[in-house]
């Protein structure tokens, strides 16, 4: 059986006292609950050192949102995997929409991060999705190809086994306009399709395929119900410990 996952994505939210409340608030919310689902949670960077000595003794694992491929030197303003490993993370989402449209990042660059993680010892949470233009042209199918065809590119068979996607698309992002169920299994199903074409139906049934785009307690049930969603990358609903909670029972 695949893993099943629920991933916070904190964005560019919370200070220090901010985050240390959500974390506290979250972690005796999940207290002594039999959770059938891994529960990640990625804040900011200047949040991870100290969230990570709270959840020392949690089953809430710790990622980061971003990093830069080099193992080090004159890159100003980026960190790197080493960093992250140093404060605890175990994952970090890279090729986030968010990155590639307001920061340029580009196929090529996203491939070369997760090949970084990946030899660093850290799990990409590597995410895909088209934009409204794209779905309304009909070419949703060919820019997921691309995208996950282009992302894995570098990696070996026992790398891409290691890897989480994320399908989050974009129209779905912060609009509180969710795929239907059916559209996200739809899309989530052709990704498992080009991961059979590509390496072997023994990788594309092991990797986790999270759906992402204004996942809430109201719609979280549904989704996980589909065959080939294996769990949530949530962004809003996951600022209040309440509500992450009850996405991650649901
Ligand atoms: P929302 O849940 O706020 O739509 O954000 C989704 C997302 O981008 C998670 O990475």
């Amino acid at each position: 059986m695949r893993r099943r996952i629920i991933a916070g994505n904190w964005k560019m939210h919370n200070n220090i006292s901010e985050s240390q409340n959500l974390v506290s608030k979250l972690v005796s919310g999940l207290t002594n609950q039999n959770l059938i689902r891994e529960v990640i949670i990625c804040p900011p960077f200047t949040s991870l050192c100290e969230i990570s000595n709270l959840l020392k003794d949690t089953k809430v694992e710790l990622g980061a949102q971003n990093m830069h491929f080099e193992e080090k030197g004159a890159f100003t303003g980026e960190i790197s995997s080493d960093m992250l490993k140093s404060v605890g993370c175990k994952y970090v989402i890279l090729g986030h929409s968010e990155r590639r449209t307001i920061f340029g990042e580009t196929d090529e660059l996203i491939s070369k991060k997760i090949k970084k993680a990946l030899t660093s010892d850290l799990t990409p949470i590597f995410c895909i999705g088209e934009s409204l233009e794209q779905r309304e042209n009909g070419t949703t199918n060919d820019v997921i190809k691309r995208q996950v065809l282009e992302g894995i590119k570098d990696l070996t068979e026992e790398e891409v086994n290691k890897i989480i996607i994320a399908y989050e698309p974009i129209w779905a992002i912060g609009t509180g306009k969710t795929a239907t169920p059916e559209q996200a299994q739809e899309v989530h199903k052709f990704i498992r399709s080009i991961l059979t074409e590509t390496f072997s139906e023994t990788v594309s049934e092991k990797i986790p395929i999270l759906y992402g785009g204004s996942v809430k307690p109201n719609n979280a049930e549904d989704l996980l119900a589909k065959e080939d969603i294996d769990g949530a990358l949530v962004g809003g609903a996951c600022l209040e410990a309440e509500s992450f909670i009850s996405i991650i029972k649901a």
